[in-house]
């Protein structure tokens, strides 16, 4: 199982030193399978060494330049950052970023090499309106990417279900990760209100790989139980 914390715009530098430090010595309990993915601000980014890696949320499409308030491959290079998050529905919506950047991002990130964990999810008036027209808007965050990339992972997010304490249903994910897996052949994460609470009920969903995880992940307590479970 792959077990991702998505810090968000959480945590500082000192925070996630001492996260990381305590994240330490639970993961010493953890199933040698199991891979633990870190996704901490960029200004808490450093040389971080353990039983997991260490990516950035987000980056701009350049070796270093004039993108003002951007970060590129030269500050990632700094800390070996190697992986990074790319079409998480907060830059889709909050932030602005088009499908067509979305996949210039991908293009970019994948010529470097980088593992590449890409986000897709349908907002919930495309949920209501059943499963054909979630499994057609997905596809659609599929345009521009290369889906036989080989350090490709894929976390399906449905919108309505992130940040709210509202999970998808076993039966949404399982249809949903079915369905993908049917035109994608990647291993699959989900996310959306991913607790200790219901942790065991969705990596036990056939067709989940992993989980990846925002609001408990905050807490290293909570995420160690998440990866512990
Ligand atoms: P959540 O966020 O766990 O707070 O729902 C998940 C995500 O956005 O990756």
């Amino acid at each position: 199982m792959i077990f991702a914390a998505n810090f968000k715009t959480n945590h500082t530098r000192a925070t996630t030193k001492a996260y990381i430090e305590a994240l330490k010595e639970k993961l010493v309990a953890k199933k040698s399978e199991d891979k633990v993915y870190i996704f901490p601000p960029a200004t808490a980014l450093d040389s971080y060494t353990g039983d997991f890696t260490l990516g950035v949320q987000n980056a701009y499409t350049t070796q270093n330049g004039a993108y003002t308030g951007e970060i590129g491959l030269e500050q990632l290079e700094e800390f070996t950052i190697k992986t990074i998050l790319i079409g998480h529905s907060e830059r889709r919506e909050i932030l602005g970023e088009s499908q067509e950047l979305v996949a210039a991002k991908f293009a970019y990130f994948k010529k470097q090499d980088f593992e590449i964990i890409y986000c897709i999810g349908e907002p919930l008036e495309i949920r209501e309106k059943g499963d054909k027209a979630v499994i057609e808007y997905l596809l659609a965050q599929f345009e521009g990417i290369d889906t036989s990339y080989e350090n490709l992972i894929i976390a399906y997010e449905p919108i309505w279900a992130i940040g709210t304490g509202r999970s998808a249903t076993a039966d949404e994910i399982a249809s949903t990760h079915e369905a993908l897996k049917r035109t994608i052949q990647k291993p699959l994460l989900y996310g959306g209100s991913v607790k200790p609470d219901n942790i065991k009920e969705i990596t036990t969903i056939r067709g989940v790989d992993g989980v990846l995880v925002g609001s408990a992940s905050l807490d290293v307590e909570s995420f160690s139980q998440i990866v512990l479970a």
